[in-house]
């Protein structure tokens, strides 16, 4: 189909390039995401040959194929597909060789695999990506498998010679290979191996200037993502994953686009469309706009186009101040060291304080308390991180809301020292369910979340009714304290969070 198309469009194809282009506005670029329905090997663990691996690839790559010309036809400059759409997952070592492409180090030589196809062997993917590139001329971000012969001499080498790496591609417009990244942080992958030493990497375009480039699990580390983005100072990053969701701070878009506003970068995040495992959710993110897709009801894959600026410096985090400053919720911010000078409002909620309970959210021991009222503040403390919340409640429905406090590590699949304040709604009425996996909610709350963090990152959750997603009024740091104010919502409130990550501690 996309054959006939192309051939009977080619005219109309030239004419839309050059008012799409003319259209692009100074200062900014068009991206594209697809969120890849992958075709899956039904027997990952199973020994196959190199001839059976690349045919189970290339149906994902006719479809890569598709969407690389369906993107450049509105325009788009950059694309990223997701952590795993060509091979798959759950193989084991020796059941993933067969899919494996190898890569020279692209600092080391000059490549161009579609014009120098015979240069390296095994290269048949790395080949084809190439040729996508240059074919449409377009900047193409993607991940495979690799392998990298090692020698015994480098102590890092394993048993079997060779080095499997979790690896993200980037190829220019003209098809030249110009940038590698090998996964740091593995999420159970016992088919890969972890780098022998971190990439640091980033790429150029003529269109956008440098993006940073990680994968999937890593956006939760310092190591490479934190500090490969304050060591050059980005302000863009390509993202693939292979994300299954977990409600209620875990969501993919839910934490992508956090991730966007509290670094202050474009994300073009790419994640496997598999709803049946829990996968869905890709977006291009700006720090002040957000074009997603989340879908747990069809099998179809998505693509995201979306014009967006080039982000430079501080603009919308200034958007911000100002509209707190002249916030009437201010007033009602009540914390504990000036609770006698002016903190009427607390005093009449003090006439009976709200029960406190535990419950576990993501396989950690949360604090909790309930709103009872329908406006009021209320705190929750664990460890040396207390959380605050003041609210109002728009109208008040027959659901149960809590604010959670967790100040711990985090030790199920993964381990990772966590600081959290999440108000979210409740399962049902009762208080065990707090913390359960919540999609839909009506309720609507004026709120002011705040948190005195012992680390600088943390990350804002805004997350509404159907898994959409909303931006604060306001954020940032009052002293020690990091604040998230959001008022006049249109939908009901699934979580409002501050998740943050204290790496030192991990
Ligand atoms: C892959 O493995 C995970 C966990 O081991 C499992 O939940 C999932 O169903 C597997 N997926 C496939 C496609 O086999
Ligand atoms: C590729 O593999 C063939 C067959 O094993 C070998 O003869 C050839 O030298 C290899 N080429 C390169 C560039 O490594
Ligand atoms: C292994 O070491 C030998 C001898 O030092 C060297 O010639 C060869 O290139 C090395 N191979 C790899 C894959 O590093
Ligand atoms: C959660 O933490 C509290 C307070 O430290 C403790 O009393 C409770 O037993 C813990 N719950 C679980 C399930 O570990
Ligand atoms: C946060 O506030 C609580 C209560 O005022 C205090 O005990 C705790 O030490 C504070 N934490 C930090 C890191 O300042």
């Amino acid at each position: 189909m996309a054959d006939i198309i192309l051939g009977s469009c080619c005219m109309l194809v030239l004419v839309c390039f050059q008012v799409l282009f003319a259209d692009v506005h100074r200062g900014h670029y068009i991206a594209a995401v697809y969120e890849h329905r992958v075709i899956l090997n039904p027997n990952p663990t199973a020994i196959t040959s190199r001839r059976s691996a690349l045919q189970l690839m290339n149906r994902n790559l006719d479809i890569y194929e598709e969407q690389v010309i369906a993107a450049v036809k509105q325009g788009a400059q950059i694309i990223v597909f997701p952590e795993d759409g060509i091979q798959g997952f759950n193989f084991t070592r020796t059941s993933i060789y067969p899919y494996l492409d190898f890569i020279p180090y692209p600092d080391s030589v000059t490549w161009n695999p579609c014009k120098e196809e015979y240069l390296f062997n095994d290269t048949e993917v790395l080949h084809r990506l190439s040729c996508m590139a240059l074919k449409n001329q377009v900047f193409l971000v993607v991940n495979l498998g690799t392998k990298q012969p090692c020698n015994h001499s480098d102590r890092h080498c394993p048993p079997d010679g060779r080095y499997h790496f979790n690896t993200n591609v980037v190829f220019s417009d003209s098809g030249t290979l110009i940038a590698r990244y090998r996964k740091q942080n593995l999420y159970f992958e016992r088919a890969f191996d972890t780098p022998p030493e971190v990439d640091y990497t980033v790429f150029n375009t003529p269109f956008a200037g440098k993006f940073g480039v990680f994968t999937c699990f890593d956006i939760l580390f310092y190591e490479p993502t934190v500090k490969l983005i304050k060591k050059y100072n980005l302000k863009q990053a390509v993202y693939p994953t292979a994300w299954m969701n977990q409600l209620p701070l875990l969501s993919a878009v839910e934490f992508q686009q956090a991730f966007a506003v509290a670094f202050n970068i474009n994300l073009l995040a790419a994640n496997i469309h598999r709803p049946d495992l829990g996968m869905t959710g890709s977006g291009i993110y700006t720090p002040s706009e957000s074009f997603i897709y989340y879908n747990m009801e069809n099998d179809k894959g998505k693509l995201i186009v979306a014009q967006i600026p080039i982000t430079s410096g501080h603009e919308t985090n200034n958007n911000m101040q100002t509209s707190f400053s002249n916030s009437p919720m201010d007033h009602q911010i009540c914390r504990k060291e000036d609770q006698e000078a002016h903190c009427e409002k607390a005093e009449k909620g003090a006439q009976e304080a709200p029960p406190i309970f535990h419950g576990e959210m993501m396989y950690d021991n949360f604090t909790f308390t309930p709103i009872m009222e329908a406006e009021g503040e209320i705190q929750v403390c664990s460890n040396t991180l207390c959380c605050s919340l003041s609210y109002q409640r728009l109208f008040v429905s027959k659901e149960l809301y809590a604010l959670g406090v967790f100040d711990g590590l985090h030790t199920v699949h993964g381990t990772y020292y966590v600081q959290a304040c999440a108000l979210v709604k409740c399962g049902t009425l009762d208080y065990t369910s707090c913390g359960q996996e919540v999609t839909k909610a009506t309720e609507r709350i004026d709120f002011q979340l705040q948190g005195n963090f012992s680390t600088a990152f943390v990350f804002p959750l805004l997350l509404k009714s159907g898994i959409t997603l909303d931006f604060a009024d306001y954020l940032g740091w009052e002293k020690n304290h990091y604040v998230m104010q959001k008022k006049g919502a249109s939908s009901g409130l699934i979580t409002a969070g501050l998740y943050g990550r204290w790496y030192e501690k991990d």
